[in-house]
This record gives structure tokens, sequence and C-alpha cells, in this order.
């Protein structure tokens, strides 16, 4: 049976991850929503890092957005990590502290959708729900060969339904831990490991040699690709940065300043740029290119280093010292480019 040799696999050869280890649903919450951004190696010292500084959900509730947003840098999307804190606000406000304890009203909250509800009651609650998420719709059409496209909210939802049945009788928080380590570590997107998986026997697309044309997507994402300009304007040790507006996915971040362009030349921009503001340029250095991934878009993004005289002013940011700006919460290139700027 599907569901009981898969958690008997994974009470063996599961990872030992933190917040496998506490039924807590702010704990629970706080990994989900740091690995709904990031691979389960990349996220632990995020998770560790917020348990330690936040160790319940009113401390995150009390601490100011900016230092989130600092915890939060380099896990992108910081709209999650403000959601992260508008949701612990809630919670402290509202719910007297206590996560909702049921898969239909933790969907209520802020950046808690159909998965991470789930994962929640089922880990915290042991409710008999499953936790869809990437690993688990490919496990799930895999074994049962759903030759259908998995974008489609009806496969989804009968993926949903299927799994019901599948996980009946059995520890709820375990089936859907176990699914998810199968698909993370045996059930891969690309190189599966087959001869390893505990179900290949009664797996439908491994008997009709389907498994790497499952599962199986109607539509490919158009990807937008975007040319981004930062001009780093820098004078006498200082550097000017801006806050950004709130209506993006860096919303309230500090960056440089920023022209977007048909494509990387960015000579006239500058020029344009120089000259509307008057600077003085002394130098001018251009460095590598960036190439920044997202979901729906490829931003390939060039950092002009453009030293001047004076403190020019510029609309919308400011003058910083360097040792100011570690302060700031900052994108994730944007850190990266000042640690490159510093040790030049
Ligand atoms: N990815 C998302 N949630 C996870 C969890 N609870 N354990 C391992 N990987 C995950």
């Amino acid at each position: 049976m599907f569901a009981k040799k898969i958690i008997s696999w994974y009470l063996t050869n599961k990872r030992d991850l933190p917040w496998r280890n506490t039924d807590n649903p702010y704990y629970i919450w706080l990994s989900e929503i740091i690995l709904q951004q990031t691979r389960v190696q990349q996220g632990l010292p995020y998770y560790e890092k917020f348990v330690e500084n936040f160790s319940t959900v009113e401390a995150l509730a009390a601490a100011d957005e900016g230092e989130i947003l600092r915890y939060w840098q380099g896990l992108g999307y910081y709209s999650r990590g403000r959601n992260l804190h508008k949701t612990a606000k809630l919670i402290s406000e509202n719910y007297g502290g206590r996560f909702p304890d049921n898969f239909k009203e933790l969907q209520k909250l802020k950046g808690v959708g159909k998965y991470t509800a789930a994962a929640v009651a089922s880990f915290a609650f042991n409710e008999r729900v499953p936790a869809i998420d990437g690993n688990a719709l490919r496990v799930i059409t895999r074994f049962l060969e759903i030759f259908e496209p998995i974008d489609h909210p009806t496969v989804q939802k009968k993926v949903f339904d299927l799994s019901l049945e599948l996980m009946h009788g059995v520890n709820p928080a375990l089936y859907n831990q176990a699914v998810m380590e199968l698909g993370a570590t045996i059930c891969t997107p690309k190189r599966t490991q087959c001869d390893s998986c505990p179900v290949r026997l009664e797996c439908k697309s491994y008997a009709n040699k389907t498994v790497d044309k499952i599962p199986f997507k109607a539509k490919k994402t158009k990807i937008r690709h975007r040319f981004l300009q930062y001009f780093v304007f820098e004078s006498a040790g200082e550097v000017w940065l801006k806050k950004r507006g709130e209506s993006d996915i860096w919303a309230n971040m500090f960056d440089f300043y920023l022209v977007e362009g048909e494509n990387l030349a960015f000579t006239e921009n500058l020029e344009n740029c120089v000259r509307e503001f008057g600077i003085e340029v002394v130098n001018i250095t251009p460095y590598p290119t960036v190439n920044h991934i997202l979901t729906h878009q490829k931003q390939q993004i060039a950092f002009i280093k453009v030293t001047c005289i004076g403190k020019p002013k510029l609309p919308g940011g400011e003058w910083y010292k360097l040792d100011k700006i570690e302060d700031l919460p900052k994108p994730k290139i944007i850190v990266d480019f000042l640690e490159i700027l510093k040790n030049d």
C-alpha cells in the first residue's frame, strides 16, 4: 500500500530537519514560508535565525518591518517577508497569539494558500488533509500516471481528492512529509532515482516508462526579458541610494539610481541623467552584468559605478556613508554589489 510503504521508507531515510521535530504551528508556518522561497539547505540558516531572534509569533509581530526585511535579505520576493510580519501581527492581535488550528481557517491568513494551510494543519494539528506542493504533485501524478496538465486547477483538485484517499488510515503528518521527501530526494524532476524508490513496483508511470513525461504542463510560462541599469553614484566614500516605493517585490528597500533599457547599452541613458541633474563626472566604471532569474522574468542587470564631484541632488534619494548603508534593508543583488564595491 502506497501510504504505508512511503511512511516506512520516510522513517528510515528522512533528513533530520528542525521543523520536523516540532508541532508548534508558528515554527511550522515559518519554515513553510521560508521554504516557499528557497531550497531546504539554503532555507535552514534563515529558519534558524528567525527562530533564534523571534521565538514566538508575538516577538515577530513586535519587531519592526526593517528588521524583519534584514533577516529576510537574500530570500527575494520581499512582499512575502512583509506578509510574514502582517500575519504575525494579525495572529498576535486578532487571534490572541494562537494560530488557527484547522485547514479552513488557516487559509484565511495572508500568504497562506492551500498548500501551506495543509502543511500547518497536518504537521501541527494532525488534520487529515493532503499538502500538495510541487513535489507531491509530481509524486502522485507519476504514481497514478495522470497525464493531464498540472497547471490546470481541475487537475490539482483531482490530485488533492485522490491524495485524500491515499492517506486514508495513516498518520496525516507523516504521510505529507513522506510524499514531500520522496519528491525531494527520489522522485525528482530530472535524474529520478526509481531504483531506490519504495513504491516503484506499484508506480504506473514506472511500469509504462513515462516517468520523464510526467508531470505534464499545458502552457509554457512566458519569460519576460528585462535590462536594468544601475548607476552607482559615488563621491568621497559616499554612495547615493533611494528607498523604493510600495508597489513591487523590492518595496521599501534601498537601491541605486535605476534605469530600464531596451538592452544593456547605457551611455545615452547615463549622459541624459548626468545632463539633467548637472552631475560632474570624474570616472565611469562598468562592472560585469548580473543575471537575476525570477519565475516569469529574466533580468540582466548592469552596474555602472559613476564617480563624481560633490554631492549632486538626485530625486528620491540621498547620499550615504558606506558604513551607514549596512543597516538599511536591501535586495540581495545590491548587497552583493556593495561587497564588490567595498573590496575594490
Ligand atoms: N519543503 C516545503 N516544506 C517542507 C518540509 N516540511 N520539509 C521538507 N521540505 C519542505
